[in-house]
């Protein structure tokens, strides 16, 4: 794990809003690494928003998408890589992740997500009615998913200081 955690990729993990960008972007910063955002990668080799692919070609063709991306990204080393929310669901995308890079788990708390969360309206799997209830009982089935994929974990309500916390464990 020693080599990994020096000059692989560090991608960062957690429940949608938990600050993985923002986190991510201020790690990749602080480490003089590079920072990719994988739905912003999606994105761009799409050519169209993460809402306009669910909607246009369905959420099974973006998972495709994400695990290509994984495939990819998992080539390269000395990223700071954000996943999306649903990426560790599947194991596939775990194993590629895992294979060149160490895995971080934003643990944010609930409040500071559902806040966040809120009234943003740019993740279509919580554009529904049952919004708040749905959220709730997605965040307790992928938590323990997250938990086993993560090589480490973090606690922590700010991203900023989230990213600094990850910045000391990662160069102890
Ligand atoms: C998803 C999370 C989103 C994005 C897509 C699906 C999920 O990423 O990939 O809307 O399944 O949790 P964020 O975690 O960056 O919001």
């Amino acid at each position: 794990q020693t080599m990994r955690r020096r000059f692989g990729n560090v991608i960062l993990c957690g429940f949608m809003g938990c600050g993985k960008s923002t986190a991510g972007r201020l790690l990749a910063q602080s480490l003089g690494r590079e920072f990719v955002d994988l739905d912003t990668f999606i994105e761009r080799k799409e050519g169209m928003s993460i809402s306009d692919l669910f909607r246009e070609k369905g959420e099974a063709y973006f998972r495709r998408c994400e695990t290509e991306a994984c495939r990819t990204l998992s080539r390269r080393s000395g990223l700071v890589l954000a996943a999306g929310g649903g990426t560790l669901l599947h194991p596939e995308n775990t194993r590629l992740l895992r294979e060149t890079g160490v895995i971080a788990l934003l643990h944010t708390p609930y409040e500071s997500i559902a806040q966040r969360l809120s009234g943003d309206h740019s993740r279509p799997l919580l554009e529904r009615a049952d919004k708040a209830a749905f959220m709730r009982s997605l965040y307790e089935t992928r938590m323990p998913v997250y938990q086993s994929a993560a090589d480490l974990t973090v606690q922590e309500a700010q991203s900023d200081a989230a990213a600094q916390k990850l910045q000391a464990l990662l160069t102890a």
